[in-house]
């Protein structure tokens, strides 16, 4: 009925789509895909890509320079992978298609966890799979039962498909069957639609329809409605009275003077990616169909709906891009704390086979031969880069017997220390561009050294100059203060010394031993983050507005000492000195009085009784110091201490979860303080300069 009203000839939506992924980069990806209707009939180009959106729109631009060109077609659907079933391949990247023609195609997120039962249907039906995602089977499924009935309508094909579906989805299905039309659902995974009209809207929801084929037929209340909604849209005129359009089955957009305007829409799982075309926008709920066509949004039910409201209100985001990135948190710093659950897992991902005891780094796996025989390796970093190998130095030493050094990027240039051949050099960074850890790895491939970067930013210097390497796929980190990257560091690196000793028979038990641990720590990570409210009361009551604090640690511990230290220090501004504890008593003891705030690290390893002895000469000197101890460890009195328990994990990687309260420290001390948390002074988030 609004055709006449959508413009013949409207920019083309693939800019506007690629802008959009770009958007989403923020939360990760390894690869990215686009499917644009072209202006003939059943014409459909796809682009797959593995890497940014940014080489994906240099493909586009290589292969089809025009696709941004108006086109009388205008749906689009694209996708950033994460990848969890397949590796990351043009083959696997989104979006999936039914057949070589395009049939059905479909971006998704979340996980179909019946797709080999539906594969195995669909295959014993003639279809041959071309992917190894469980999405493809999405739009095989479709054409399936389009191919049954080629007179179904699109949305009553959906919802077919969705009753199929086990596990979480948000989905975006096209067809060359339906063109000009979007299928959005969700089940368990987030989808919002952003509505943009040319002209004002005064519509503030969109009604649902619930009688639909798989909840029963019409009532005769309800197809009254519709038969009076169908007159109303024969006379596009006449605005369409409310109480019509309750539980109806279509809603137009209407402007102020009540003429129906046909609007765009645009569907994502994130509002960043929507955020700069409109701020209008409505969320799906679990079981919502919407289905876009000719400008305008249906929204139906794939199951019952009891109990949930009949129309989904369009609310307006209030919010800015940055914002919206932070998701529920006040600062990126806080948000990238508590991702430490998922980032870790996705540092271990396609990586660690705990079952079968299994460590598979793609990126080192040609080279791990020739460490092995390396005279030396050699840590080369800075700042919380530099913690992370300080953290992982023993473990390293221990499975792979091979002498371990780790150096501050600017100090082992400032000694031009010698560097040979059969060394090998190990640059650890979250940017992959700090000046100083650059500038050392030119000096050490200068002399013939073999390189390898440790590093988060895809495509960063460090991680093109270095002979091989290991992203650590903690995902975007904006906050100065490095966090979730320090977490990431320490797993990839503990990883890559699994993977130098697993032909070492002696270490086997050992290896078992870190592997377990791993396969548990983000679930102990979580469990320690329930503690945030405590520990911000702790802050208020007992270091706030302090001068000085000390952070006393050993072993492994001394680099979360470290890393807490500089924590504290970058954005509460309150000075903290990290010491080693078996040197307390060769001078910093001194200072100890029953005024300075310590904070000891005190979980239990081999030399827990050594660490004892710095808590016993603390307390002798009236001291109370903050324990970070393991649940229930009674050596620690309350009267004497304050307690942060936590979890216990292997020895080695015990810091993974001591550095989490210390970091929930300096986020409450920077708020407490009211200070910039997320860009603290004088600071950059990539030093790029010596
Ligand atoms: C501290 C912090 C810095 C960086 C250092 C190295 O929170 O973020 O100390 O760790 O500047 O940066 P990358 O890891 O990017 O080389």
């Amino acid at each position: 009925a609004y055709a006449e009203h959508i413009p013949k000839k409207c920019p083309g939506v693939g800019p506007s789509l690629r802008k959009s992924l770009s958007r989403l980069e923020y939360r990760g990806y390894d690869s990215a895909g686009v499917a644009i209707d072209g202006d003939k009939e059943g014409e459909v180009f796809t682009y797959k890509e593995v890497g940014k959106v940014a080489k994906l729109k240099k493909l586009i631009d290589e292969s089809k320079p025009d696709l941004d060109a108006s086109f009388t077609s205008h749906a689009g659907i694209a996708h950033t992978r994460w990848a969890t079933h397949g590796k990351p391949s043009r083959l696997n990247c989104h979006p999936h298609r039914s057949d070589p023609k395009f049939q059905f195609t479909v971006v998704h997120n979340g996980i179909i966890t019946n797709y080999k039962e539906l594969k195995a249907f669909l295959e014993s039906k003639g279809d041959v799979f071309e992917t190894e995602t469980d999405t493809e089977c999405i739009a095989k499924l479709a054409k399936y039962i389009y191919e049954r009935d080629t007179s179904i309508d699109f949305t009553t094909l959906a919802k077919s498909v969705i009753k199929e579906l086990e596990g979480a989805f948000g989905l975006l299905l096209k067809s060359v069957h339906y063109s000009h039309e979007v299928i959005a659902a969700r089940k368990g995974s987030p989808l919002v639609i952003g509505v943009k009209t040319s002209r004002k809207m005064k519509v503030d929801f969109v009604d649902v329809e619930y009688s639909d084929s798989t909840t029963g037929p019409l009532s005769a209340e309800q197809a009254s409605q519709t038969v009076a909604l169908k007159k109303l849209k024969g006379n596009t005129l006449a605005p369409p009275d409310k109480s019509l359009l309750h539980r109806s089955q279509s809603r137009a957009f209407l402007s102020d003077d009540g003429l129906p305007v046909p609007a765009e829409f645009f569907l994502s799982s994130d509002p960043s990616a929507i955020v700069e075309h409109t701020k209008k926008v409505l969320y799906l709920e679990d079981d919502d169909i919407a289905h876009i066509h000719e400008g305008q949004l249906n929204i139906h039910r794939a199951g019952k709906g009891d109990g949930l409201s009949a129309v989904r209100s369009i609310q307006t985001l209030e919010l800015e891009l940055q914002e919206i990135m932070k998701g529920k948190f006040e600062h990126f710093m806080q948000k990238e704390i508590f991702e430490q659950p998922e980032s870790v897992i996705n540092t271990m991902r396609g990586r660690l086979d705990a079952e079968n005891k299994r460590v598979t780094l793609g990126g080192l796996r040609q080279y791990l031969s020739t460490i092995r025989r390396c005279r030396r390796i050699i840590f080369i970093a800075c700042g919380t880069s530099y913690h992370s190998c300080m953290a992982v130095r023993g473990i390293f030493e221990e499975l792979t017997e091979i002498p371990i050094a780790v150096e501050l990027a600017s100090d082992f240039l400032d000694r031009q220390a010698p560097v040979f051949r059969d060394d090998t050099c190990v640059f650890v960074s979250q940017s992959g561009e700090t000046a100083d850890s650059l500038m050392a790895l030119r000096y050490c491939l200068e002399r013939g050294a073999l390189t390898v970067g440790i590093v988060n930013v895809v495509g960063s210097s460090i991680s093109l100059l270095t002979h091989c390497g290991v992203h650590i796929n903690a995902g975007p980190e904006i906050g100065v203060a490095s966090t979730k990257a320090y977490t990431s560091q320490f797993i990839a690196l503990v990883m890559f010394a699994l993977s130098l000793s697993e032909d070492r028979a002696s270490k086997a038990k050992r290896r078992e031993d870190i592997m377990n641990g791993l396969d548990k720590i983000s679930g102990q990570i979580k469990k320690i983050l329930d503690q945030d409210q405590a520990i911000k009361k702790m802050c208020q009551d007992m270091l706030h507005e302090q001068k000085s604090l000390l952070l006393l640690g050993r072993g492994n511990q001394f680099a979360t000492a470290l890393e807490g230290a500089l924590k504290i220090k970058e954005i509460s501004y309150l000075h903290c000195e990290a010491v080693m504890s078996g040197e307390l008593k060769h001078g910093v003891l001194a200072l100890v009085d029953e005024n300075l705030p310590i904070i000891m690290i005190l979980t239990r390893d081999e030399i827990f009784k050594k660490s004892l002895n710095a808590y016993q000469q603390v307390v002798a000197r009236a001291g109370k110091p903050i324990v970070i101890c393991n649940e229930g460890d009674e050596e620690f009195a309350k009267e004497k201490c304050v307690k942060i328990e936590l979890p216990q994990t292997v020895d080695c990687l015990q810091g993974l979860l001591n550095v989490i309260p210390l970091q929930l420290i300096a986020y409450w001390l920077a708020i407490l303080g009211n200070l910039n948390v997320d860009f603290p002074r004088n600071l950059a988030k990539s030093v790029t300069v010596e």
